[in-house]
């Protein structure tokens, strides 16, 4: 019986490499057996693996796969193995919802998506010695799967990840694995906490609260390393009164027998892993669009700036606050309104600390329009107001110059109407006063257009 000895419990590539080879040289799946470093097998005879060879493999399947080798599950290399073999006969069995093992394999999947997720957002750094360090308890072997993402996002500072099964490190220039630690070798109580703490209850976001799914995403055992979480209860009180304005608005459409509600959640939770392009590595989450489901006004920015990155919300860093002034000038209600983003991941240069602005691409605007599409499909606004030239673009499928076209209704399909005004970071670069004021008035104006149209 062949079997296969991986060194890592992750080694996705020997994984399959020795896949490849035993299925070109058709090994049945219950006749191989596979495991992992000091694992031994009592049974199994070990064979050099057949030869190595290519294999014409569903994209999906290797996406699939590259997540599930990381899940805990001992049984996961012989699970993709059969999966794998059982694509040789049928290549679209991997979109078989219903079929058990595709569905098995899925769950395998999102859970591993989701402890990778809960790691990016709960790892918590302690200053020691100039050095940061973070104590984090994985439940899946999801340590160097998200190592780029830690290198990317804390490029300039030298850190350690400290986990039971596995340490990295990064000075600045290379990444260095080190043995599992212990929870005492990154001690609480620093300096750092305290930013820690002003940063979460700045983007604390109520409407997102509901202490059920809070515990259930963030358990208890996270709980304990971040300073941040003393501050919840007070924060949790205040999310009462706007979490009963949401139930209101999931009644209107259970009463009116829509399901826009279910469908927004489910575009946005499947948003929250969006690939669609490469922005998503390096920035920290999906910035959906949010507001009520019944809105009449979308609103549509370029892309998250760095608060709107942290936070996960659009438009609450410093172009937020214009807009929020501008749309109470022009006498419309932000809460009423729907706000989204032409791309809903922040791209940036890490210029030292800071994270710069970059400009989205065409091609990203162009993957992004998949999500604001079905936003516009699900919302149906009477109007779209696309704020700056990337979201006219991302509006109306071409470059739209701004001037020549602000301030009038556009005609855009299904007998809705575009507008198009000047985003509100363009405002905050004017330097001359008296010109900066002009132009807010311009765009207030602008606004208040929109909504004599509504009337
Ligand atoms: N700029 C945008 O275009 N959108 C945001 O969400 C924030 C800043």
């Amino acid at each position: 019986m062949p079997s296969v000895t991986l060194t890592e419990p992750d080694d996705f590539d020997a994984w399959r490499r020795a896949a490849r080879a035993l299925v070109l040289a058709g090994v049945k799946p219950d006749a191989i057996i596979w495991q992992v470093g000091g694992e031994t097998d009592l049974f199994g005879s070990k064979q050099s693996l057949p030869p190595d060879g290519a294999l014409n493999v569903p994209r999906a399947f290797i996406d699939l796969a590259r997540s599930v080798i990381c899940h805990v599950d001992h049984e996961r290399f012989a699970l993709l193995y059969t999966l794998l073999f059982r694509l040789q006969a049928n290549r679209h069995l991997i979109e078989d919802r219903a079929d058990p093992l595709v569905r098995r394999l899925d769950e395998m999947a999102k859970a591993v998506r989701r402890d990778v997720h809960k790691m990016r957002a709960f790892v918590r750094f302690r200053e020691i010695d100039g050095r940061y360090v973070a104590w984090f308890e994985p439940d899946h072997h999801i340590v160097r799967l998200n190592a780029g993402f830690f290198m990317r996002r804390f490029a300039n500072m030298a850190w350690s990840i400290l986990t039971p099964e596995l340490s990295i490190h990064w000075d600045g220039k290379a990444l260095t694995e080190g043995p599992g630690a212990r929870k005492t070798d990154a001690p609480a109580g620093d300096p750092v906490e305290d930013v820690w703490k002003a940063y979460y209850a700045a983007i604390f976001n109520p409407a997102r609260v509901k202490v059920g799914a809070m515990t259930k995403e963030m358990p208890k055992k996270y709980w304990k390393n971040m300073p941040e979480t003393a501050l919840i209860p007070g924060l949790v009180a205040a999310a009462q009164a706007r979490e009963s304005g949401m139930i209101a608005t999931a009644r209107h459409h259970a009463a009116i027998g829509g399901n826009a509600d279910a469908a927004w959640r489910a575009l946005r939770d499947e948003a929250a892993s969006c690939t669609r392009c490469t922005l998503h590595q390096c920035a920290t989450q999906t910035v959906f669009g949010e507001g009520p489901v019944e809105a009449q006004i979308m609103i549509v920015g370029e892309q998250p700036g760095d608060q709107e990155d942290l936070a996960g919300r659009p438009f609450v860093g410093p172009a937020g606050q214009v807009l929020d002034r501008a749309l109470a000038q022009a006498g419309i209600d932000r809460s009423r309104a729907y706000v989204t983003n032409a791309v809903k991941h922040f791209k940036f240069e890490q210029r030292g600390k800071r994270r710069i602005h970059a400009k989205p691409s065409v091609g990203e605007v162009q993957a992004c329009r998949w999500w604001i599409d079905q936003e516009r499909a699900i919302i149906a606004p009477k109007l779209i107001v696309a704020l700056g030239a990337t979201a006219a673009r991302s509006v109306f499928g071409v470059t739209t110059p701004i001037g020549a076209s602000r301030g009038k209704p556009i005609d855009l399909p299904e007998s809705k109407e575009g507008w198009i005004t000047v985003h509100p970071s363009y405002l905050l670069r004017i330097v001359d006063k008296a010109q900066a004021a002009e132009e807010f008035r311009r765009f207030v104006d602008d606004l208040a257009a929109v909504r004599q149209r509504l009337r």
